[in-house]
């Protein structure tokens, strides 16, 4: 790719360059179409082997205070593949939260680094992190949000249905925490029928969802919140969606509650037959579906359940795309990064 072709290609994203990706309730749906947009074409020129290095030289922090497999991969592979370097800062290893100030680390990184990836607690960090840095910040999870998730969810449903809009999505378990949050926030925003099927302490926060019916009003689409597990054949959902019952960080002591709420929303193949013509199966991942595990194993030995959000019937049928989106979530983390470096 020479000089001429990668600044086409960046030329739309001139007003992107140098934001914060934090969470998707501060960019709007075009924007989120058009990261789409080049996520598809970054992909297209990867599987045909074509070079795209659109950030030759330039240097990337990646800051995990928790474990990751896709997002940091996703993080590494997609800066190498722009011609940038990634640096990883393990939970334990560096100075920041212990020994120094997020505003500090912030600002050191600042100087050294092109673009600064943050995964971890609050949502208040994330967004620290990006007042002090001067340079871009990338959220790759916090407790309250997981925006490039939901680039990669958004990009396979795309490719799977051949549109966004009108898309019903029904979310099955824990939607108060980062990913039904940031999947609300995402459909609200696209023109899709979200649904949030829970027992309702479940339930996203009052005022995001009040911001969130405001946007789907907007936009066409609507936001759907149940207990009736039964919803998503109801609803004709085309895609049925869960997530871990207990999250990074949550303490032990939660499961045995979680387990007891929520086993009647677990995603079984059933329910996915019932639910809408060629409904298919979406998770964020990891995913307890079986014992091979060790969590899978210790649940099993204590409460004697052999899966938990989803069965393993559910995750391995024919409509599991979960690999598909898996493999989105690098082509869409090397789109935020190329439109914002
Ligand atoms: N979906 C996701 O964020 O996976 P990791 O925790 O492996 O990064
Ligand atoms: N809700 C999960 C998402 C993992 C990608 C967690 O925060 O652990």
């Amino acid at each position: 790719m020479n000089a001429e072709e990668k600044s086409a290609l960046l030329a739309p994203f001139a007003a992107l360059k140098g934001r914060s990706f934090l969470t998707l309730r501060d960019y709007s749906a075009a924007e989120i179409l058009a990261l789409l947009d080049l996520a598809a074409c970054l992909k297209g020129l990867k599987k045909k082997g074509l070079p795209h290095r659109l950030h030759e030289g330039k240097n990337v922090a990646l800051i995990f205070e928790k474990t990751s497999t896709r997002t940091r991969c996703s993080f590494e592979v997609a800066a190498a593949d722009l011609g940038a370097h990634p640096v990883y800062l393990d939970p334990k290893s560096s100075q920041i939260g212990k020994k120094e100030s997020i505003a500090d680390t912030a600002r050191v990184l600042g100087r050294m680094f092109d673009g600064i990836e943050y995964r971890g607690f609050g949502q208040e960090i994330v967004e620290e992190l990006s007042r002090y840095a001067g340079v871009p910040v990338w959220n790759g999870l916090t407790n309250e949000y997981h925006p490039t998730q939901i680039l990669a969810d958004f990009l396979t449903i795309r490719e799977h249905f051949g549109r966004l809009k009108g898309v019903t999505l029904c979310y099955m378990g824990d939607a108060r925490y980062n990913m039904g949050n940031s999947l609300m926030i995402g459909c609200a925003k696209m023109g899709m029928h979200f649904a949030a099927v829970a027992p309702k302490a479940y339930w996203p926060d009052a005022a995001l969802r009040a911001e969130c019916a405001a946007e789907a009003e907007k936009s066409g689409g609507s936001l759907t919140f149940t207990e009736d597990p039964l919803y998503p054949a109801k609803a004709g959902a085309q895609v049925v969606y869960t997530d871990v019952w207990v999250s990074m960080g949550e303490p032990e002591e939660v499961w045995a509650e979680r387990i007891r709420d929520l086993s009647p929303y677990r995603v079984t193949l059933p329910l996915l037959e019932g639910a809408g013509e060629g409904c298919v199966f979406m998770h964020c991942l990891p995913a307890f579906h079986d014992l091979k595990t060790e969590t899978g194993l210790a649940i099993y030995r204590k409460f004697g359940i052999d899966c938990m959000e989803v069965t393993d019937e559910a995750f391995e049928s024919g409509r599991s795309i979960v690999f598909d989106e898996a493999e989105n979530r690098m082509h869409t983390i090397k789109a935020v990064m190329a439109a914002t470096l």
